[in-house]
C-alpha cells in the first residue's frame, strides 16, 4: 500500500503539464481542437478501439469507421455483421459486440449520459472507458489510468512495487495528480496532457527525462530509476495451442470459408474451416477427419499467432477440388481482401494463397 508520506513527497504541478500540453499535444482525428466541442460518440469510439491497440493503428480504423458509421444513431441502426466487418482486423472482437450492443443503448437514451455510474453502467465501459468519456468529453474531473498513465504516476510518486500488485497504489497516485486545482480546472486537457507525456517523453524503456515538465517532481528521477518504472513480476510463459486449417480451392477460383460461433473468441468471425485449438499438436490422420472434404492435402505452411492468453500455432493444409460442397459459404479469391477476416486468418490465407509467411 501506498503511504501518505510517499503520496506528499511528489509535488508535480498539473499547471507545468498543460503549459506543455497546449504547445505540444498530438494532432489525433478523434481529439477536439482547444477550440472546438468534443463529440461524446468519437471520443466513445476511439478510447473503446484504443483498449489494447495503439494509436498508430487504431488511426486508419477509426477514420473508416467514423464515415461509415457518423453518429452513435448510424451505428446503432447497423446490423452486427456490418459492425464485425468494420472491425475485422482490431482484434478483441468482444469490443466490436459491446460497442454495436452499446450504440443501441445509447441511441435509445438520447445521447450518451454526463455522468461516471451511468456510462460505467454501458456495455463495455469500465471505470478507465468512463473516466476518459467523463472527463474528455463532459469535462467531469476524473482521471483515466491506463498503461501510459500507470507508468507516469509510478514514476512521479516511485512507486516501486511489481506490477500487477502495485495497481490500486498507482491509480491513487494518479488520482492525486488529478486533485490539483489546474488539473480539475480542465480535466479534458488533462486526462489527454497524461496520455501524451506517457506516449512521448514518459516512454517505457527511455523516458526523455531533460524534457520533461514534471522533471522536478519526479521521485524515481530524482532516484535514478525512472527507466525501470513500473517494476513488473516476472512474466508468465503463455502456454501453446495448436490447429490445423485447410485451404479448399475449386476450378471457379472459390475458396471456401465458414463462420465462428456467435460466443467466444472471435466470436462470429470468418474462418478457414479447421480443427479446435488444443494443448496437443495434431496427428494428420487426427486432422484429416475435420477436412470439409476428400481431397489430395498438402501442407501449405505455418502460423504462429499470439493472442493474450496463449500462443497459437497453425498448420495449413490445402487441396483443389472441381466443385467444392463442403459445410459453410464459398468466396471468390478476387473478394478475399473485402471480406472481414481477422488477423489470425489473415495471416493464413497469406501463407496459403501466396506462399509468403
Ligand atoms: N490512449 C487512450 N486514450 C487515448 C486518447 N484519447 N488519446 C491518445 N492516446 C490515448
Amino acid at each position: 500500500m501506498l503511504s501518505s508520506s510517499v503520496l506528499s513527497s511528489a509535488i508535480a504541478p498539473a499547471a507545468s503539464l498543460l503549459r506543455w500540453y497546449d504547445r505540444h499535444r498530438r494532432r489525433l482525428p478523434w481529439r477536439a481542437e482547444s477550440s472546438e466541442v468534443p463529440d461524446p460518440y468519437r471520443v466513445w469510439l476511439s478510447e473503446i478501439m484504443l483498449q489494447q491497440t495503439t494509436v498508430t493503428a487504431v488511426i486508419p480504423y477509426y477514420e473508416r469507421f467514423v464515415s461509415r458509421f457518423p453518429t452513435v444513431q448510424a451505428l446503432a441502426a447497423a446490423s452486427l455483421d456490418e459492425v464485425l466487418s468494420a472491425w475485422a482486423g482490431l482484434g478483441y472482437y468482444a469490443r466490436a459486440r459491446n460497442l454495436h450492443a452499446c450504440a443501441r443503448a445509447v441511441a435509445e437514451m438520447g445521447g450518451f449520459p454526463a455522468d461516471l455510474e451511468a456510462l460505467r453502467a454501458l456495455p463495455g465501459i469500465g471505470a478507465y472507458t468512463a473516466a476518459a468519456i467523463g472527463a474528455i468529453a463532459f469535462g467531469i474531473p476524473a482521471v483515466p489510468v491506463d498503461g501510459n498513465v500507470e507508468r507516469v504516476a509510478a514514476r512521479i510518486f516511485a512507486i516501486e512495487q511489481p506490477m500487477p500488485a502495485a495497481r490500486t497504489a498507482i491509480r491513487l497516485a494518479a488520482e492525486q495528480l488529478g486533485q490539483d486545482p489546474a488539473a480539475r480546472a480542465r480535466p479534458s486537457d488533462f486526462a489527454q496532457a497524461l496520455f501524451d507525456l506517457g506516449a512521448s517523453i514518459c516512454s517505457p524503456t527511455t523516458p526523455a527525462c531533460g524534457v520533461c515538465p514534471w522533471l522536478a517532481a519526479c521521485q524515481a528521477r530524482r532516484l535514478g530509476i525512472a527507466a525501470e518504472l513500473p517494476r513488473r513480476s516476472p512474466k508468465k510463459l503463455r502456454p501453446v495451442r495448436y490447429g490445423v486449417h485447410f485451404w479448399l480451392t475449386d476450378d471457379s477460383g472459390g475458396v471456401l470459408l465458414r463462420r465462428r460461433p456467435a460466443k467466444g473468441l472471435l466470436g462470429g468471425m470468418t474462418e478457414l474451416p479447421g480443427t479446435d485449438w488444443r494443448a496437443l499438436p495434431w496427428t494428420p490422420t487426427e486432422a484429416l477427419a475435420f477436412a470439409p472434404a476428400a481431397a489430395d492435402w498438402r501442407p501449405a505452411g505455418q502460423v504462429r499467432h499470439g493472442f493474450t492468453h496463449f500462443e497459437l500455432i497453425l498448420d495449413i493444409l490445402a487441396a483443389q477440388v472441381p466443385r467444392i460442397a463442403g459445410q459453410g459459404f464459398v468466396q471468390p479469391l478476387a473478394a478475399l481482401d473485402e471480406t472481414a477476416l481477422p488477423s489470425v486468418m489473415r495471416k493464413c490465407v497469406r501463407i496459403a494463397a501466396g506462399g509468403k509467411p
